[in-house]
């Protein structure tokens, strides 16, 4: 047991601190303003809190959790039914955040109307407030936003291309590819996507798309002049097991701290360290007394 849910009536708008919502129309009002929009991915409990508490504007429930989170070597094999459960555990902690879940592999390559039912069950089962989808599905995203569904477009190196990219490269190298990226992505914006995620594109590409195009860009190996930037919860932290591509920044080694109290905790027990008598649980008076008492009772019935 552990006590981690919030305690009915403890949010922080109860406590005073007012909280507004983010939406995809406040992303919107954001890029206007010129506000930059902090990103992160999320995948349960306890580190959307600390993310959404942390005040981040976008929690990206992302496929990635298959490699950082299930251990796949790649994105493709998560399930709708697994996204599912992560973004249901990741919608009981935020209360802030736009909370956005990725379609996964296979879930929206076929007909326009199965990647609706399909998205249909990420805002309906649990909870998410968006979709993301890769590639320029422009049909699909004319659906979703017809059905109510706000969408998130993912341009450029998209992973669940893997197979097709042969590998994880930077894409929109030359000045035809680069102009390709920049109409997908302006008839995302016109087919209804709320903003659209950049990935491993050379920053002046992003920077031009992200001038031209009506809704916020988030980038990630995308460069400083998309309206938001996101990153790997995992890759943030030092917590896989690879080296790190070159624009992720590691703003703490979670790992070494998590591997080092473990192997303390481990320690510990070993020597018989832990639990001290301060985190035992006693008798109370009463019982101790009737206890000694009987032992001397059996005691002497021994004899
Ligand atoms: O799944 C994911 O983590 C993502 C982000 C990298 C954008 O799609």
């Amino acid at each position: 047991m552990s006590v981690t849910n919030f305690p009915a009536g403890a949010s922080s708008a109860s406590a005073g601190i007012p909280i507004t919502k983010v939406t995809v129309p406040a992303l919107a009002e954001m890029k206007r303003q010129g506000k930059p929009i902090s990103a992160l991915t999320a995948y349960d409990y306890s580190s959307s809190r600390l993310a959404d508490e942390a005040g981040i504007d976008l929690l990206l429930v992302g496929d990635s959790l298959a490699m950082v989170v299930l251990g796949h070597e790649n994105t493709m094999a998560v399930t709708v039914d697994e996204m599912l459960h992560h973004t249901r555990a990741v919608r009981r902690a935020v209360r802030r955040a736009l909370v956005v879940a990725d379609m996964p592999f296979g879930s929206y390559h076929g007909t326009v109307a199965d990647g609706l039912a399909n998205a249909v069950r990420f805002i309906k089962e649990a909870g998410a407030e968006a979709v993301k989808i890769e590639g320029p599905r422009v049909e699909l995203v004319r659906a979703l936003t017809d059905a109510e569904i706000p969408v998130v477009g993912h341009l450029g190196l998209t992973p669940q291309s893997l197979h097709r990219m042969g590998g994880y490269r930077v894409q929109a190298r030359t000045a035809d590819t680069a102009l390709r990226l920049k109409d997908d992505a302006l008839a995302l914006a016109d087919a209804g996507a709320g903003a659209v995620v950049l990935e491993g594109v050379p920053r002046e590409v992003a920077a031009e798309i992200t001038a031209e195009l009506p809704v916020p860009t988030i980038g990630i190996g995308a460069g400083p002049e998309c309206d938001g930037q996101i990153l790997v919860f995992h890759d943030l932290l030092n917590l896989t097991f690879a080296p790190a591509a070159k624009f992720v920044r590691r703003y703490a080694d979670a790992g070494a701290l998590i591997r080092s109290a473990i192997e303390h905790y481990r320690q510990d027990v070993e020597h018989r360290a832990f639990p001290s008598d301060e985190e035992s649980y006693h008798l109370p008076e009463a019982a101790r007394k009737s206890m000694a008492a009987a032992h001397k009772a059996g005691i002497l019935r021994k004899a």
